[in-house]
């Protein structure tokens, strides 16, 4: 049985028919040709399926796509302005914060979320921050460099 509802998405208002069982990262990627937000673990483990939920981190693999009516999300697509891409999708390039990529949609929207909420974060709050996201390849290193520059930047405008 199929649900209708009315939500936006990257920006845009949308009305979509959708099926009871469906998850909300079923629903980006298969009706919406939305690849960013990936599967990994199907279990809230993993992080790699982190969209914003009314401007907040979540594991898109958990929630299901009827839980969204009325309701706001956004993926890394909906970040860039056109060629215009995000601070942070800039500074995870400028530091070299990703390798195979797997991860990096999902560290990345749960850092845009986390920093939206406490725009100067301490490092320590940004390991926290981060701790649900899983990356086999880099060692976080370079990640967390990634984020604190951008919190850098936030602390330069204040
Ligand atoms: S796929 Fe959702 S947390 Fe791993
Ligand atoms: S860059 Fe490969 S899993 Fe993070």
């Amino acid at each position: 049985m199929k649900h209708e509802i009315y939500f936006t998405l990257n920006h845009e208002k949308i009305l979509h028919e959708v099926k009871a069982n469906k998850t909300l990262l079923q629903m980006l990627r298969e009706d919406f040709d939305l690849t960013g937000a990936k599967e990994g673990c199907g279990q809230g483990e993993c992080g790699a399926c982190t969209v914003l939920l009314n401007g907040k981190p979540i594991n898109s693999c958990l929630v299901l796509a009827v839980e969204v009516d009325g309701k706001e999300i956004t993926t890394i697509e909906g970040l860039s302005e056109g060629i215009n891409l995000d601070e942070l999708q800039k500074s995870f390039i400028t530091n070299g914060a990703l390798q195979c990529g797997y991860c990096t949609p999902g560290m990345i929207m749960t850092a845009k979320g986390f920093l939206n909420a406490n725009p100067t974060p301490t490092l320590e709050e940004i390991k926290v921050a981060i701790s649900g996201n899983l990356c086999r390849c880099t060692g976080y290193k370079r990640i967390i460099e990634a984020i604190i520059e951008v919190a850098e930047e936030n602390q330069s405008k204040d």
